[in-house]
């Protein structure tokens, strides 16, 4: 049904005319962001928090603290979200206020704020999405370059908010290759805090941009304020925040400006990312939950269906396959109900094989000594075993070893000057500014696609960061535009892919979680959370994702113990409890189970088809972190309509008789009787109440206590509301 709830008209400030409106509300359901326009027409930033219903008295009240988008040259000394050369060669900013408009459709109001230099014709128009059930807002910033010519955006950032508290906590997640998402949180003291990378690609494989800031005090998960926000870009970010002695915050999120500049043209606009935030006024969980149902409902690619259970041939296989180990592996994945077969890398290149991470890479025709019946023959095969197939490119990059490096050479991202070609995992990056480049990688998936109307999933890999910074696309003047038309060459192949092919899946994979991001996730279905598949290290990695991404969109594989990377030994029933907690899949030989293990596996998936819709459509909570040192882990999910609840519980610590082993439930109907059952095990119980009645209230506040004692051991419960 579409609503147009309010419209509120443009109001244009003409010198000397008294403004009617002075004040700007964006708003959510329980959250406010209140602009205020001053006497000087300048605007601020008043307030961002709980939701304000009454602004009586707001005029007279004298708080507001930071200008909307501060700009260099404004008089101020701080960080600044623009900055810009302009056509007149000099550096100084002021903006103004010159008009807003406001409607709500939908659910969602949509605000702009159009500011203007007060010399130069220099509009800066400041977009919010505020969508009022899910207490999200999105912005980003609208440059346009009226001036009498071209200029140079130094830096333009999504967002400035600003904030005033006694202390501030500062939640992010970094790591590295196998380690991503590590949850990390710190008090912030005087001076900047940077959340960045320069990496150009790969973007999130060390630091993610996204975060979430403790007001006051450390928020709990269940208590405390917090903003929460992630960028949604796959370029360079920088995420500052900058604290002074009068105890205010200042946060500018946006494009990296590191060696970015950027030139407008006369007439030109520039459009920045999104930044998404949420405010919680009840601790860390709910400014998850706000964001994941805001994600599956508006960011995530058909974030209301369903995802397939995936058998993806990587650890299983690596490089050494042929038909017929393939089909050995398809005939173990249908046996265990697997729904897409997945081949990895490995399946191309001919004058240059890629039997290895060596060669090949940018060679996307079917390698015909390994599969000399080609691709259709390995899809028949899945379809007659009942599953769909799916396949693994990584357009973007070349090895030196390749054809495509041997004929397009002015295609690869070069430092110039016959410098040496800096390698990573040996290879190269092709450079997505140019159009051409842009087209040839487009064409990789669109010729797999068209070639193979039945392949109905892409796993879409980027094995290495930008370095070698230099195109041979880009003029003299433009190099440093690089950073950003990749990212932006990106994201129109992407944008092409989806228009294209609706129904084909995509993940994001970038050597595991190098591409966690909304932009991506805008065109991509999933994303490769980490290369890391040991299930205690999972835990770790999915705990951190999951603040800002949710469950539906985190690929999560069983495979084989000993662990590839870790060499830990788990049991199956551990692997599949951790992944289960996202999108199930696997990734191994088949083969390699005994026949109890593979009954234990076809069991497990039979179940996790059952209960899929509450792990991936239901709210997530975090109960017990695994970064504490408890030694549990516990989360639960539950649907939108509380009536079904999965609860999910690891112990990765040995524990004496008497430690802490009760689980406190959360988002339960409090009222309701809960019938418990454990699943996902031979029959055996870790609960006195297995198969019994509980109320919600007491699965709350008294919380169960789950008999885990030795380490890497886990137990999953189904819980049902019985009327
Ligand atoms: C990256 C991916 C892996 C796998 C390999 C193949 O490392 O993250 O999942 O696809 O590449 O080379």
């Amino acid at each position: 049904m579409i609503r147009l709830l309010i419209i509120v008209v443009c109001f244009v400030c003409a010198i000397g005319v008294p403004l009617k409106a002075e004040v700007v509300h964006v708003e959510t359901q329980n959250t406010s962001l209140i602009f205020q326009i001053g006497k000087n027409k300048k605007v601020y930033q008043f307030h961002y928090g709980s939701h304000i219903g009454n602004l009586t008295g707001i005029d007279k009240m004298n708080s507001i603290f930071n200008e909307v988008y501060p700009s260099f040259g404004n008089g101020e000394s701080n960080e600044v979200a623009l900055m810009v050369t302009h056509a007149d060669g000099t550096m100084a900013t002021d903006l103004y206020y010159n008009s807003h408009s406001q409607e709500v459709a939908e659910g969602i109001q949509s605000t702009v704020i159009r500011l203007k230099d007060d010399k130069l014709d220099l509009f800066v128009n400041l977009h919010f999405k505020a969508y009022m059930r899910e207490d999200v807002i999105e912005q980003w910033v609208v440059v346009e370059n009226n001036e009498r010519n071209t200029i140079a955006l130094q830096q333009v950032a999504s967002s400035a908010l600003g904030f005033k508290a006694e202390s501030y906590y500062l939640t992010h997640f970094n790591g590295s290759h196998s380690h991503e998402m590590r949850l990390t949180e710190e008090r912030l003291v005087n001076g900047v805090k940077s959340i960045e990378t320069k990496r150009g690609v790969r973007t999130t494989e060390y630091d993610n941009p996204s975060f979430m800031l403790s007001l006051k005090e450390k928020a709990a998960e269940d208590n405390g304020e917090v903003i929460a926000g992630a960028l949604a870009w796959s370029g360079n970010y920088k995420l500052a925040f900058e604290v002074d002695d009068q105890e205010r915050c200042q946060m500018i999120t946006g494009i990296n400006p590191f060696a970015s500049t950027y030139h407008l043209e006369k007439g030109e606009m520039f459009k920045t990312p999104r930044m998404i935030t949420s405010y919680s006024a009840n601790g860390k969980n709910q400014a998850s939950v706000n964001l994941h149902r805001w994600a599956r409902k508006y960011n995530l690619r058909d974030g209301d269906k369903i995802r397939p259970i995936v058998l993806n041939s990587w650890e299983g296989a690596y490089f050494s396959f042929d038909a017929k180990r393939l089909k050995e592996m398809m005939d173990g994945a249908a046996e265990m109900g697997v729904e897409i077969f997945v081949l990895d890398d490995g399946w191309f290149g001919n004058k240059y094989p890629r039997n290895n991470a060596r060669a090949g890479l940018g060679d996307w025709q079917v390698n015909k000594k390994k599969l000399p019946k080609g691709i259709d023959d390995l899809i028949d095969y899945a379809e007659s075993k009942g599953m769909q197939f799916g396949i693994w490119v990584e357009p973007e990059m070349v090895n030196p070893k390749s054809e495509l490096a041997e004929k397009h050479p002015e295609w690869i991202v070069q430092r110039m000057n016959d410098r040496k070609k800096l390698l990573e995992r040996n290879q190269l990056l092709l450079d997505l500014s140019n159009p051409k480049v842009q087209d040839f990688v487009f064409g990789v998936v669109d010729d797999i696609l068209t070639n193979h109307p039945r392949v109905s999933y892409i796993k879409w890999d980027a094995n290495r960061h930008l370095e070698n910074f230099g195109s041979t696309y880009l003029s003299n003047e433009r190099q440093s535009h690089l950073w950003i038309d990749y990212a932006k060459g990106l994201e129109s192949v992407f944008a092409r892919l989806k228009e294209k092919y609706p129904e084909v899946i995509m993940q994001a994979c970038a050597s595991g979680g190098g591409r966690v991001e909304y932009d991506a996730l805008q065109y991509t279905h999933e994303f490769w959370a980490s290369d890391n598949t040991d299930p205690y290290e999972r835990l770790l990695i999915q705990w951190g994702t999951n603040h800002f991404y949710p469950a539906i969109a985190t690929a999560a594989h069983v495979t084989k113990s000993p662990n590839h990377q870790t060499g830990r030994q788990t049991s199956l029933k551990f692997r599949f409890d951790v992944a289960m907690a996202g999108r199930l899949g696997m990734e191994l030989r088949p083969d390699d189970l005994e026949k109890e293990q593979v009954k234990f596996a076809k069991a497990a998936i039979e179940k996790y088809k059952e209960i899929r819709p509450i792990i991936q459509f239901g709210d997530l909570y975090r109960l017990l972190s695994p970064y504490d040192a408890d030694g549990y882990a516990a989360i639960n999910y539950v649907s939108a309509d509380k009536s079904d609840v999965i609860l999910m519980v690891y112990s990765h610590k040995h524990h004496r008789r008497v430690e802490r082993n009760v689980v406190r439930l959360q988002g339960l109907d409090r009222d309701a009787n809960y019938l418990i059952e454990e699943i996902n095990n031979d029959g055996r119980s870790h609960i006195s109440v297995n198969k019994q009645l509980v109320s919600g209230g007491l699965l709350m506040d008294r919380g169960l206590k789950v008999n885990l004692r030795k380490p890497l051991q886990s137990a999953v419960f189904q819980l049902k509301k019985v009327n």
